[in-house]
This record gives C-alpha cells, sequence and structure tokens, in this order.
C-alpha cells in the first residue's frame, strides 16, 4: 500500500473552482447532487457502461492524465496531449469523446476525418492558459516584433495549449505546434529553418527548453499587455522570444515546495511538469510531460517515494495505480486542480453519451474550415517530428 494519507489527497483546492452545471438537463444535474453515495455513482456508472455498450465502436473515449477518476476509467485512452492527439489521428469511430479541455477537442477535430465527430462533454472546459494569447493579440505583436529585426527569420512555435486560429497563424508564418513532450524538437526544427524563435503562450516552458538546449542567455520575453515596455534592442539581440503566459496550476509550485518535500521524505525524487517555474525545474530530479510522470512512476522500484508536481488529479491516479510506490503530492495541500479539466463532470459524460446512443449530438466541437487546414498542417508539423 502507498503509504500516502487519503484525506490529504481528497482534499481538492482550487483558485477558482466552480462547477458549471447550467447546460445539463435537470434529471442529470441532481445526479451530481445526490453523487455523494456509493450507489448513486455505481447506478451512473450502469448508466454510461449501458451507453456505451449500444454506441458500439461508434465511440471513443480520450482521457486526459488530468480528468476525474469518474472520467478516466471509462476512457478507452489515458494520456498526454501529444498521445491523444495521436490516438485521435488513429481513431476510426465515429465519435470521438474527449476528456480534456477545448484545445484538445479542437485539435482532435482537425486531426481527425471530415465523417467523425468531436464531442466536448461540457463546452466550459477552457484552458485559461489558451486564453492568455489570442490571435488578434498575436497579429498584433508579430508586426513589432518581426519590425525590431527585419534581417531576422523568426519562427513562431505554438504550444499545443492554443486555439486553432493561434495554431493556423504559426502554420502560416512557417511555425508549428509542439507538446511538452517535444518542445526541444520543434525549437531545433525552428532553428533549421530560421534564425529566432518566438514561443507562445508558456514562458516557462519556453525558458525551461531554452535551458535545454543552452540557450538561456538569448531569452527575451514580451508581455503582450504592456507591448511598449519592450525595447526593440533587446528583442534584436535574443534568439528566443517568450510571450508572456503561464498555467495558474503550475506556476504555484515553488523551490521552497521541493525543499519541504526533501526534508520530510529524505528518500524522495522529485519529478514536475514544464510548466512549473525555472527554479522548480532546477531543483527537481526529473522534468517531463504528464506521460514522462506516468512512466517514472510506472517504472519505480517498490517503496520508492515519488513527489509529483503537476496537478493534482494525475497525482491521485498514480497514487490509486501503484500500491507498492509511496505517491506524494509535491504541495501537499495546496496543489491545485485544473478547473478547466474538472468542468468534465461525469454527469456531462452520462449525458453525452446517452444522447448520442439516442442518435442526437450536443457539444460538438467544430474548428472553422478555414482555419482548419493550416492548423492541421502545424499539428502534422509536429507529428512529423
Ligand atoms: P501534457 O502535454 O504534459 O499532457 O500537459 C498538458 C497540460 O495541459 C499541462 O498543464
Ligand atoms: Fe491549462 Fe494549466 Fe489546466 Fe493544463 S493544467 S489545462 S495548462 S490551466
Amino acid at each position: 500500500m502507498a503509504n500516502m494519507e487519503t484525506a490529504t489527497f481528497e482534499t481538492e483546492l482550487s483558485l477558482f473552482k466552480y462547477d458549471n452545471l447550467e447546460q445539463l438537463p435537470a434529471s442529470y444535474r441532481e445526479l451530481t447532487e445526490a453523487d455523494r453515495t456509493r450507489r448513486i455513482e455505481a447506478d451512473r456508472t450502469r448508466r454510461i457502461e449501458a451507453a456505451l455498450d449500444e454506441l458500439g465502436d461508434d465511440v471513443v473515449i480520450l482521457g486526459h492524465n488530468y480528468q476525474r477518476r469518474e472520467i478516466v476509467e471509462h476512457a478507452d485512452f489515458i494520456g498526454d496531449s501529444y498521445a491523444l492527439s495521436k490516438r485521435a489521428a488513429e481513431a476510426d469511430a465515429e465519435y470521438v469523446v474527449f476528456g480534456g479541455v477545448t484545445f484538445m477537442a479542437e485539435s482532435a477535430d482537425i486531426i481527425t476525418d471530415d465523417d467523425q465527430t468531436v464531442v466536448l462533454p461540457c463546452m466550459e472546459a477552457s484552458c485559461p492558459m489558451a486564453g492568455m494569447a489570442e490571435a488578434l493579440q498575436v497579429d498584433a505583436a508579430w508586426e513589432q516584433i518581426t519590425a525590431a529585426d527585419p534581417a531576422s527569420e523568426i519562427i513562431p512555435i505554438t504550444y499545443m495549449n492554443s486555439y486553432a486560429d493561434l495554431k493556423a497563424f504559426c502554420a502560416e508564418q512557417g511555425g508549428l505546434v509542439c507538446t511538452s513532450s517535444n518542445a526541444h524538437k520543434a525549437f531545433e526544427w525552428a532553428f533549421e529553418r530560421g534564425d529566432k524563435v518566438l514561443f507562445l503562450p508558456d514562458k516557462h516552458l519556453g525558458e525551461n527548453t531554452a535551458h535545454r538546449l543552452g540557450m538561456e542567455d538569448s531569452i527575451a520575453e514580451w508581455n503582450p499587455w504592456d507591448p511598449e515596455a519592450k525595447d526593440a534592442d533587446e528583442l534584436e539581440d535574443a534568439e528566443i522570444v517568450l510571450w508572456d503566459g503561464y498555467c495558474q496550476v503550475h506556476e504555484r509550485f515553488t523551490a521552497d515546495h521541493i525543499a519541504q518535500v526533501r526534508d520530510e521524505h529524505p528518500e524522495a525524487n522529485v519529478v514536475v511538469h514544464p510548466e512549473c517555474r525555472r527554479e522548480v525545474v532546477e531543483a527537481a530530479d526529473v522534468v517531463g510531460s504528464t506521460a514522462t510522470i506516468t512512466e517514472v512512476v510506472e517504472n519505480a522500484d517498490p517503496g520508492e517515494t515519488w513527489a509529483i508536481g503537476t496537478e493534482i488529479h494525475l497525482a491521485k491516479h498514480l497514487d490509486r495505480w501503484h500500491d507498492d510506490v509511496n505517491v506524494v503530492p509535491l504541495c501537499g495541500d495546496a496543489c491545485m486542480d485544473c478547473d478547466a479539466m474538472r468542468q468534465i463532470d461525469p454527469n456531462y459524460l452520462t449525458w453525452v453519451l446517452e444522447e448520442l446512443a439516442a442518435g442526437r449530438e450536443h457539444n460538438v466541437i467544430e474548428v472553422a474550415p478555414e482555419e482548419k487546414e493550416l492548423a492541421g498542417l502545424a499539428l502534422d508539423r509536429m507529428l512529423e517530428l
């Protein structure tokens, strides 16, 4: 048994926590109010399974590592954003139901065939970081950044955590998409073709990637809310320009959390996500995507202790899945769940599946055709890395 205290792990904290059940018909909302009992949960599970039986091969469920237990236990595939985008590309089911956030479902819609339909159980599941780089804002910034160094070829790279219009913009300007598992390869790809990289929207992933490539002395930060603050010389000198976006879940981790966990568990290894601040990544033993975090715990020897610096649901899953490993959340009670991810309430899953089984589609994610082709090109460039 993992000797972690369940009571601590069941504490779910979030800065902006809310459940939005407004789109649900009343009978499904009531299911949530009553779902504290095991009997009600068992009933909901039975309903989900019945709908899945009826839909058979017509549906595939993809579940991101940060989804709740009640979602991942129904997923055909669980993984990081990169693995799920590959699964979406390979899927031949008519319906791809995405347990994740809007930008992931959009990418699935871009990658799947035109006769496949992508469903996001709750439309409120939007990653705040993806919203920090809006295409209009990026257009304006691009003019200023390119004007500061007209002699250089600048390649824009957007993190997967961005909307389709920004992915399309990057393709149009000769760039591509990356996830946390292949950002270094995307940077290398870009430097083979150009002189500079503009990386959006996560400055921490960008900075951590620059360090991985030994380019940490060549960074300038671009503040989209105060573009005049950046002087043109600094932009001209930098090889990597980082958009000032961040993930509030991962920014919360500090180097003190690592010191504290090492104090309490001197034998602990620490693994963190590259969306964490630089000093946190420097103090950790391993850094990697949610797939890497999953793998290090899977490959741990019995009795090892791993402190997990990422969204709390993944730490909870790893603890449940690996009884022989001591899994501890890096910042204890202060570890956050992602409010966007948690919008995928299991009652929404029940609703969309029962409706699909009855021949009715809800919450279909459809990327505008004018963006689809270019955004698809940016994703294909990533999948070929
Ligand atoms: P991964 O690509 O590592 O799954 O991360 C996605 C994400 O949103 C992390 O916050
Ligand atoms: Fe977005 Fe952060 Fe949530 Fe990932 S954990 S989906 S980056 S808000």
